[in-house]
């Protein structure tokens, strides 16, 4: 017998695409992130490898994330937890306008630069801005030895393993449960969370790797649905919060690889311009996991469709009384703490992109223009 394969085919492991691999090695990307980092006992998080003092750290006075792209989507949502759990008021700033916006940075900014493959030209320039201006930088990298990583004051590897696709999925979710451990260990040190609360969301975190096996079981159903848009030429993303930090990750992805326009808008706002582009048939994906804004959200959906908007929502089981009657379909996620659900929730959206762009006839994984570690600025 002969055997058909080359070094490509059997890296992609059976799958047929890297991306496709990728999105399923989520959960072995969250345990190896998670390893060794939580206390036995499960209400502590342990980082050794952090140069940077307790007394740093309870003198922080602000924080910066600085990245590009999916990094970039990954930070907005690293700025919530740290602002929910710790209380430090928190910036996102895109890599690329950083360095001339003039940042104000003191001592007491801790700058964190995330990137994947930790050679982005526009991220290094923002370390090396932050860096001159007195800023201790903390590098979220899933690469040991890049620049930034050599360059960084402090070092939080993410254990993705190899990212190969272009359209990043694995170091996404890495990367947020790298922002969770973190920002717990600011909340142990600066005392901000009791022992009970820590261990409540490290026990949500810790779960979902297997939460995450059971969306990627339902992925067929993703996938009818992404045939079914892939002959649309525009939708929306619509979120609040923490979804519409999601909605902007998931119209990235949809973008870079099936190039289907779509815009991401925080829900509240369409109604301040964009819902006049909401006409019949034109889907309106809405992720309406945050029950603090589901009443909100709900009203939102209701707008959209009253306008003829095809919706499908993504949601939990325990939300759908509200959503049932205003959408057209649901997609339904496990239900996590309200500050993980980007953990679950981009899943589907990622499945989304790669089956949209699998239906066009696109190259998944060497999407056009676009390279996988951009070193020019
Ligand atoms: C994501 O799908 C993109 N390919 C892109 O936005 C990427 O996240 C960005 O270029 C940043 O790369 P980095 O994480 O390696 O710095």
């Amino acid at each position: 017998i002969t055997v058909d394969w080359d070094a490509v085919t059997a890296e992609k492991g059976g799958y047929e695409h890297f991306m496709l691999k990728e999105i399923h090695e989520q959960p072995k990307a969250y345990r190896d992130t998670m390893r060794g980092r939580i206390n036995a006992e499960g209400n502590k998080v342990i980082l050794p490898e952090l140069n940077i003092t307790e007394e740093q750290i309870k003198n922080i006075r602000n924080i910066q994330v600085v990245a590009c792209g999916t990094a970039y989507n990954a930070g907005v949502v690293g700025r919530t937890m740290i602002e929910s759990l710790v209380r430090i008021p928190v910036e996102n700033d895109i890599a690329s306008e950083y360095r001339y916006r003039s940042p104000i940075v003191t001592p007491e900014t801790l700058v964190i630069v995330v990137s994947q493959s930790g050679e982005t030209a526009d991220t290094l320039a923002a370390l090396r801005e932050a860096q001159a201006n007195g800023a201790h930088v903390l590098a979220i990298t899933n690469v040991v030895g890049s620049s930034i990583a050599r360059e960084a004051n402090d070092v939080l590897v993410t254990l993705a393993g190899p990212e190969i696709a272009v359209a990043s999925t694995k170091a996404y979710t890495s990367q947020l449960v790298a922002f969770g451990l973190f920002a717990l260990y600011l909340a142990e040190v600066r005392g901000t969370q009791t022992e009970a609360q820590v261990a409540k969301i490290l026990a949500a975190m810790q779960a979902l790797p297997e939460q995450v096996e059971e969306i990627l079981a339902q992925k067929e159903a993703i996938k009818g649905y992404a045939e079914q848009i892939s002959e649309h030429k525009n939708l929306f993303f619509i979120g609040r919060g923490v979804d519409y930090a999601v909605a902007q990750e998931g119209s990235l992805k949809l973008k870079e690889i099936s190039y289907i326009h779509s815009e991401a808008y925080a829900a509240g706002e369409l109604k301040h311009g964009t819902l006049a582009l909401i006409e019949e048939g034109v889907p309106v994906i809405a992720l309406a996991t945050q029950e603090a804004v589901l009443e909100k959200t709900v009203s939102n959906i209701k707008e959209v469709k009253a306008r003829g908007a095809d919706v499908l929502a993504i949601t939990h089981q325990e939300h759908l009384t509200d959503l049932l009657r205003s959408v057209d379909q649901v997609f339904v996620i496990p239900k996590t703490l309200p500050m993980l659900t980007a953990a679950l929730s981009v899943v589907p959206l990622q499945l989304l992109s790669y089956y949209a762009s699998l239906a066009l006839g696109h190259d998944v994984d060497k999407p056009r223009n676009l390279a996988k570690s951009v070193t020019v600025e």
